[in-house]
Protein backbone atom coordinates (compact mmCIF):
# COMPACT_ATOMS: atom_id res chain seq x y z
CA UNK A 1 0.00 0.00 0.00
CA UNK A 2 2.88 2.65 1.03
CA UNK A 3 5.70 3.04 -0.87
CA UNK A 4 9.14 1.94 0.25
CA UNK A 5 10.36 5.79 0.68
CA UNK A 6 6.93 6.70 2.13
CA UNK A 7 7.75 3.60 5.13
CA UNK A 8 11.21 5.19 5.27
CA UNK A 9 10.47 8.93 5.85
CA UNK A 10 7.72 6.96 8.81
CA UNK A 11 9.85 5.14 10.48
CA UNK A 12 12.90 7.10 10.38
CA UNK A 13 11.31 10.48 10.13
CA UNK A 14 14.09 13.50 9.22
CA UNK A 15 14.15 16.81 10.73
CA UNK A 16 11.71 15.28 13.53
CA UNK A 17 11.22 18.35 16.07
CA UNK A 18 11.25 22.04 16.65
CA UNK A 19 13.37 25.10 16.47
CA UNK A 20 13.85 27.49 18.78
CA UNK A 21 13.63 31.47 18.24
CA UNK A 22 12.30 30.30 14.63
CA UNK A 23 11.87 32.76 11.67
CA UNK A 24 8.28 31.15 11.01
CA UNK A 25 6.29 28.27 12.82
CA UNK A 26 2.52 27.37 11.26
CA UNK A 27 0.41 25.02 12.69
CA UNK A 28 -2.45 23.65 10.46
CA UNK A 29 -4.79 20.75 11.12
CA UNK A 30 -7.49 18.76 9.85
CA UNK A 31 -10.94 19.10 11.69
CA UNK A 32 -11.90 15.41 10.29
CA UNK A 33 -9.30 13.26 10.88
CA UNK A 34 -7.71 15.31 13.60
CA UNK A 35 -4.37 15.59 12.48
CA UNK A 36 -2.21 18.13 13.45
CA UNK A 37 1.15 19.70 11.66
CA UNK A 38 3.77 22.08 12.68
CA UNK A 39 6.71 23.52 10.93
CA UNK A 40 9.35 25.48 11.96
CA UNK A 41 11.61 27.63 9.43
CA UNK A 42 15.22 28.81 10.36
CA UNK A 43 15.54 31.52 7.73
CA UNK A 44 18.82 33.31 7.41
CA UNK A 45 19.27 37.58 6.51
CA UNK A 46 19.10 36.44 2.62
CA UNK A 47 15.90 34.69 2.77
CA UNK A 48 16.99 31.10 2.62
CA UNK A 49 15.62 28.35 4.16
CA UNK A 50 18.92 27.11 6.77
CA UNK A 51 16.73 24.78 8.71
CA UNK A 52 13.53 23.17 8.93
CA UNK A 53 11.62 20.95 11.40
CA UNK A 54 8.44 19.35 12.17
CA UNK A 55 6.52 17.85 15.03
CA UNK A 56 2.96 16.16 13.83
CA UNK A 57 0.36 14.82 15.46
CA UNK A 58 -1.22 12.25 12.99
CA UNK A 59 -1.24 9.42 10.58
CA UNK A 60 1.82 7.51 9.09
CA UNK A 61 1.58 9.67 5.73
CA UNK A 62 1.38 12.90 7.64
CA UNK A 63 4.73 11.85 9.49
CA UNK A 64 6.40 10.91 5.71
CA UNK A 65 4.56 13.48 3.61
CA UNK A 66 5.84 16.21 6.58
CA UNK A 67 9.55 14.60 7.01
CA UNK A 68 10.24 14.58 2.81
CA UNK A 69 8.49 18.03 2.75
CA UNK A 70 11.66 19.78 5.14
CA UNK A 71 14.32 17.95 2.87
CA UNK A 72 12.52 19.80 0.11
CA UNK A 73 12.13 23.28 1.54
CA UNK A 74 16.42 23.19 3.60
CA UNK A 75 18.65 25.14 1.24
CA UNK A 76 15.36 26.74 -0.74
CA UNK A 77 14.87 30.55 -0.64
CA UNK A 78 11.24 31.40 0.49
CA UNK A 79 10.23 32.15 -3.06
CA UNK A 80 11.25 28.65 -4.33
CA UNK A 81 9.39 27.05 -0.97
CA UNK A 82 6.08 27.73 -2.90
CA UNK A 83 7.13 25.07 -5.14
CA UNK A 84 7.06 22.25 -2.54
CA UNK A 85 3.53 21.42 -3.10
CA UNK A 86 1.62 18.63 -2.08
CA UNK A 87 2.29 16.91 -5.32
CA UNK A 88 6.05 17.42 -5.12
CA UNK A 89 6.40 15.90 -1.91
CA UNK A 90 4.53 12.95 -2.81
CA UNK A 91 6.31 13.06 -5.89
CA UNK A 92 8.89 12.80 -3.94
CA UNK A 93 7.96 10.00 -2.14
CA UNK A 94 7.24 7.86 -5.15
CA UNK A 95 3.01 8.34 -4.89
CA UNK A 96 0.30 7.90 -1.54
CA UNK A 97 -2.27 6.03 -2.03
CA UNK A 98 -5.36 8.04 -3.32
CA UNK A 99 -7.22 7.88 0.55
CA UNK A 100 -3.97 9.70 1.57
CA UNK A 101 -3.44 12.34 -0.53
CA UNK A 102 -5.25 15.01 2.49
CA UNK A 103 -2.11 14.13 4.38
CA UNK A 104 0.48 15.52 1.65
CA UNK A 105 -2.24 18.73 1.85
CA UNK A 106 -1.51 19.31 5.59
CA UNK A 107 2.66 19.53 4.94
CA UNK A 108 2.49 21.90 2.00
CA UNK A 109 -0.28 24.23 4.18
CA UNK A 110 1.85 23.93 7.14
CA UNK A 111 5.26 25.10 5.40
CA UNK A 112 3.02 27.41 3.85
CA UNK A 113 1.40 28.84 7.13
CA UNK A 114 5.19 28.95 8.46
CA UNK A 115 6.12 31.46 5.45
CA UNK A 116 3.44 33.37 6.21
CA UNK A 117 4.32 34.19 10.36
CA UNK A 118 7.69 34.93 9.07
CA UNK A 119 6.42 37.43 6.61
CA UNK A 120 4.50 39.32 8.22
CA UNK A 121 7.44 39.20 11.12
CA UNK A 122 9.74 40.89 8.75
CA UNK A 123 7.15 42.60 7.09
CA UNK A 124 7.48 41.32 3.69
CA UNK A 125 5.29 39.72 1.04
CA UNK A 126 5.90 36.53 -0.58
CA UNK A 127 4.81 36.60 -4.25
CA UNK A 128 2.32 34.12 -5.09
CA UNK A 129 1.56 33.62 -1.01
CA UNK A 130 -1.68 33.76 0.47
CA UNK A 131 -3.21 33.94 3.88
CA UNK A 132 -3.41 29.74 4.99
CA UNK A 133 -6.11 28.10 6.80
CA UNK A 134 -5.79 26.77 9.97
CA UNK A 135 -7.83 24.17 9.08
CA UNK A 136 -7.74 22.31 5.19
CA UNK A 137 -10.65 20.22 6.02
CA UNK A 138 -12.26 22.45 3.90
CA UNK A 139 -10.57 21.60 0.78
CA UNK A 140 -10.78 17.89 1.04
CA UNK A 141 -13.40 17.88 -1.23
CA UNK A 142 -11.27 19.39 -4.31
CA UNK A 143 -7.15 18.57 -3.23
CA UNK A 144 -5.01 19.34 -5.87
CA UNK A 145 -3.53 16.78 -7.54
FE1 LIG B 1 -5.41 13.00 8.17
FE2 LIG B 1 -3.36 11.59 7.39
S1 LIG B 1 -5.31 10.84 8.01
S2 LIG B 1 -3.42 13.69 7.81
Amino acid sequence: MYTKKVMDHFTHPRNMGEIEDASGVGTVGNAKCGDIMRMYLDIDDNGVIRDCKFKTFGCGAAVATSSMATELVKGKTVQEALSVTNKAVMEALDGLPPVKVHCSLLAEEAIHAALWDYAEKHNIKIEGLSKPKNDISEEEEKPEY
